[in-house]
């Protein structure tokens, strides 16, 4: 048996991480030229526990003082809800989102706010000049005065930072950033965790909480903000469709308060607004109720949110039947066409099938099963859903439905909101209120009739 027990070298791509065991000329992943950087790994001989290096300091957990932390607020009361009250001094913030869909600006609202409130702001930008930084702030409300840098050099930027000293500097955006210490490409791998673990240390040591912008992109030679989410204690992202105003601020992860709450936002011509009510907002362009289409009550956070979903079944023309979807899981809906198929029997292997979100939002929840499988079957037997119709419930492979969290929340929400057919998936249990409980699938096709 051969077992490394050598040290070794290997060779790692500084563009896109990449290993090999050899040097190339050529990364055979991303197609850079000279992009591999030599490292030592050490081998099973090397053992732990023998290097000689100096002990670290044990403590005893019930000996370590509490933390305490005064959040400071953002000024923008969606953001400071989903950061759990406001931004932690000293922390560092990731906020995602495709281009274009809003971040530099949520960004320049936070940074006018919280300079309104008499913190220290300083705006570091590597995409924009201070002059379009400018031009950008006249559309928005009026705000203080704030701190405007344009730089991309890491170096510059952390010695202007200590100098400075701000209580919230913004980087827009990260993948602009190059450090002169390190090689590999602005915005690549090696570039974009050198940088963020730069402004880490800088941001922990000198209380300056740091906000990070990030390009989420689909391919080519930017990093996404994937590659830094396991570095910062905070990750945010804004989504929607950026053809449409509506956009919602999810937190992925939080070392200082929970996940899960939502931010809902409108791109208005004066910034982004916050959307304090915003159960009705997705349903706004809804026509009449048309076959295929039907409403689902989904949490977000503490927001009850009433979305559209359509679906379109099509005999298909190719022997293989094409699923596609937006906004909702491509394999759930595979799951739930076998589950109708079988419990329902309905020749649904025939037919192309595609699902949309109206608004351009993604439905995670499993609540979304049953008005999933109601849109499916009313455009399958072309049949409307009555209009005052939303529906909550998940599905089980037997084809039985199940109750979700919250039932009660959700039926009080869309009572206020005057929908008079509410359907359940699961048994009444405790639930109060006026709705109609399906615990089967087989029972879906009576509100078709
Ligand atoms: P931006 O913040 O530049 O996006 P990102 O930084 O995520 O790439 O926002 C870009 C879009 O927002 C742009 O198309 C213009 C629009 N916008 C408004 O509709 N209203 C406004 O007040 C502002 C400042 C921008
Ligand atoms: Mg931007």
């Amino acid at each position: 048996m051969t077992m490394a027990t050598k040290d070794k070298t290997i060779y790692i791509c500084s563009n896109c991480a990449y290993q090999s065991q050899r040097w190339q000329g050529k990364c055979p992943e991303c197609g850079e030229w000279n992009t591999f950087e030599e490292k030592r790994v050490l081998g099973a001989k090397a053992k732990p526990g023998r290097s000689g290096a100096a002990l670290g300091q044990i403590l005893a957990l019930s000996e370590v003082g509490e933390l305490k932390f005064d959040r400071i607020s953002s000024g923008v009361s969606e953001l400071d809800t989903v950061l759990g009250g406001g931004i932690v001094p000293g922390s560092l913030l990731l906020l995602g989102g495709d281009p274009g869909i809003g971040k530099s600006t949520l960004a320049l609202q936070v940074a006018l706010n919280m300079a309104g409130e008499n913190s220290k702001v300083l705006y570091i930008s590597g995409e924009e000049s201070p002059q379009q930084i400018k031009m950008r702030s006249r559309r928005l409300p009026d705000g203080a005065d704030i701190q405007v840098l344009g730089e991309t050099n890491l170096e510059t930027i952390l010695d202007t930072m200590v100098a400075d000293h701000p209580d919230l500097a913004i980087i827009d955006s990260i993948q602009t950033l190059n450090s002169s210490e390190i090689g590999g490409v602005v915005g690549g791998v090696s570039q974009l965790s050198y940088c963020t673990n730069a402004l880490m240390r800088v941001a922990k040591e000198n209380h300056i909480a740091v906000l990070l912008i990030g390009h989420v992109t689909k391919e080519g030679m930017l990093a996404g903000p994937k590659t830094i989410e396991h570095m910062v204690d905070t990750v945010l992202y804004l989504e929607g469709d950026r053809f449409l105003s509506l956009r919602l601020l999810r937190s992925s992860k939080n070392r200082f308060g929970s996940v899960g709450e939502v931010g809902v936002f409108e791109m208005t011509n004066e910034g982004l607004q916050e959307v304090a009510n915003p159960s009705l907002m997705f349903l706004e362009n809804r026509g009449s109720a048309l076959p295929g289409s039907c409403i689902a009550a989904v949490l977000e956070g503490n927001k009850t949110l009433f979305l559209e979903v359509q679906a379109l079944t099509n005999p298909s023309s190719f022997g293989y039947p094409k699923r596609a979807t937006s906004g909702f899981d491509v394999n759930r809906l595979q799951l739930l066409l076998a589950i109708l198929q079988k419990s329902l029997r309905l020749e649904l292997n025939t037919h192309d099938v595609y699902i949309n979100v109206a608004g351009g939002f993604k439905i995670q929840e499993r609540a979304a099963d049953l008005p999933v499988a109601l849109a499916i079957l009313s455009s399958f037997k072309n049949r409307a859903l009555p209009e005052d119709l939303v529906a909550f419930g998940e599905i089980g492979l037997l084809g039985e439905l199940r109750g979700v969290a919250q039932a009660d929340k959700r039926l009080k929400e869309a009572e206020k909101l005057a929908f008079k057919n509410v359907i359940i998936g699961g048994n009444k249990g405790k639930i109060k209120g006026n709705a109609t409980f399906a615990s089967r699938v087989q029972e879906l096709v009576r509100f078709l009739e």
